[in-house]
């Protein structure tokens, strides 16, 4: 039996409906509408789903896997997401975590850090890109390098990473010819595992024994892929319009604050397992809630002026539970590591040599399974040695 939704308030939406159609074609305005209804609301998709947004519902849901569970939640809608170590519940996740954490450990991926600044010195361009092209070509010839000492071949991982560019349904469809000839890609090189890469890493501490190593890196691939690409992309767009913010030192200050207004991971979903209760609402056993990074990073309550982009707002701290670009909690990304080391190193080219200029691009927020520029984003930069030149 389907769960009765609690009586909450809701955005405006249609009496037959509901809220699907601005669901399908515009879901941040759609859960903007909700959020000016109250700290906790409800919208009426193909199932009723509870949505809430302030650091105390992030608090209770983000870290009791046990009632709120991944399986039955919006990320099995995806083959991309629907595997691995995002699709497993208590009480086989705090195993396979265990198995997998320490070799996303920063200091794990430290060794990492001079390959991909070389994969990022190689591609980095001169003259005219569109942001979105190039940091979807490099965050995928990054992951490929830190993953697998770049030995899973380009073209292959490029076809398999496209449809998560591609509008929905193209990343919803099953694509099991493709999945298997990556899984295959895949295990050839456990089969002779690189040292130095994260697989490598893993076949070395026999993670084999607590998760499905090809599978949980096929995930990881999938996992850091667009959510890494399109942060880069944002980050380029607005380091071209701040020359200031342009330095290796303080990068990360910027790419707090870009995940903060563009967190790729907008939204996110559980399942209750049992009758439970939320910030003050009762929730039935099934319901869907969902939490999102999106509102709780531009609430009004928790920033100030969230619209703006100002870097120097992390050197005062961050509200508990009100800054989750990578969630939090013990289902916490798996990649957040890699993901602001790849980030850092694909953006030092772009720092010092004031060659960076946005030509012409639509930053707008647009949202599939992750946050994205509608784009294009038209740049150009000029490198270091031709801008001495002149
Ligand atoms: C800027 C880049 C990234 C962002 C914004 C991001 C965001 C997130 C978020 C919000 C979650 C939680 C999802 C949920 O609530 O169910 C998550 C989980 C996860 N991410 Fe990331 N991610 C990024 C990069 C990466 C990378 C590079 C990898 C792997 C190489 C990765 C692998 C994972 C995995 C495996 C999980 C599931 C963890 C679990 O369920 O225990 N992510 N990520």
């Amino acid at each position: 039996m389907r769960a009765r939704p609690p009586a909450l308030p809701q955005p405006p939406g249609r009496r037959l409906l509901g809220h699907m159609t601005q669901w399908t074609f515009d879901p941040v305005s759609l859960l903007e509408a909700g959020a000016a209804t109250g700290p906790v609301f409800r919208l009426r998709l193909w199932r009723p789903v509870v949505v809430g947004y302030r650091p105390d519902w992030n608090r209770t849901v983000l870290k009791d896997l046990d009632t709120f569970r991944s399986r039955g939640s919006l990320s099995g809608l995806t083959p991309y997401l629907a595997g691995g170590v995002v699709h497993t519940d208590p009480p086989a996740h705090e195993p396979a975590r265990r198995a997998l954490n320490p070799h996303f450990h920063s200091r794990a991926l430290a060794t990492l850090t001079d390959r991909l600044r070389e994969v990022a010195a190689w591609h980095a361009p001169d003259g005219p890109f569109e942001a979105l092209a190039f940091a979807g070509m490099l965050i995928r010839r990054m992951l490929n390098t830190a993953l697998f000492d770049a030995r899973l071949p380009d073209p292959l991982v490029a076809r398999f990473l496209a449809p998560l560019e591609r509008p929905n349904p193209a990343p919803l469809l099953p694509r099991p010819r493709l999945f298997g000839r990556l899984d295959a890609a895949i295990g050839r090189v456990l089969d002779d595992p690189p040292p130095g890469s994260v697989a490598g890493a893993l076949v070395d501490a026999g993670a084999g024994e607590a998760v499905d190593v090809v599978e949980e890196l096929r995930v990881a691939l999938a996992a850091g892929y667009d959510t890494t690409a399109h942060t880069l992309a944002w980050a380029l767009w607005h380091l071209a319009d701040t020359p200031a913010w342009r330095r290796v030192d303080t990068l990360p200050l910027v790419l707090d604050e870009i995940q903060r207004l563009y967190p790729a991971g907008w939204l996110g979903s559980r399942v209750t397992s049992r009758d439970t209760s939320v910030a003050g609402v009762d929730l039935p056993a099934r319901t869907m809630v969902l939490y999102s990074p999106y509102l709780t990073h531009r609430d009004p309550q928790l920033w100030v002026e969230p619209g703006r982009f100002r870097p120097e707002r992390f050197h005062d701290g961050l509200p508990a539970w009100g800054f989750i670009p990578f969630s939090a909690g013990p289902r916490t990304c798996l990649g957040a590591n890699l993901a602001r080391l790849m980030l850092r190193c694909a953006l030092e080219p772009f720092c010092d040599d004031g060659g960076l200029t946005a030509l012409d691009g639509d930053p707008a927020v647009s949202a599939g399974i992750t946050l994205r520029p509608a784009g294009p984003l038209r740049l150009a930069r000029r490198a270091a040695r031709a801008a001495g030149r002149d």
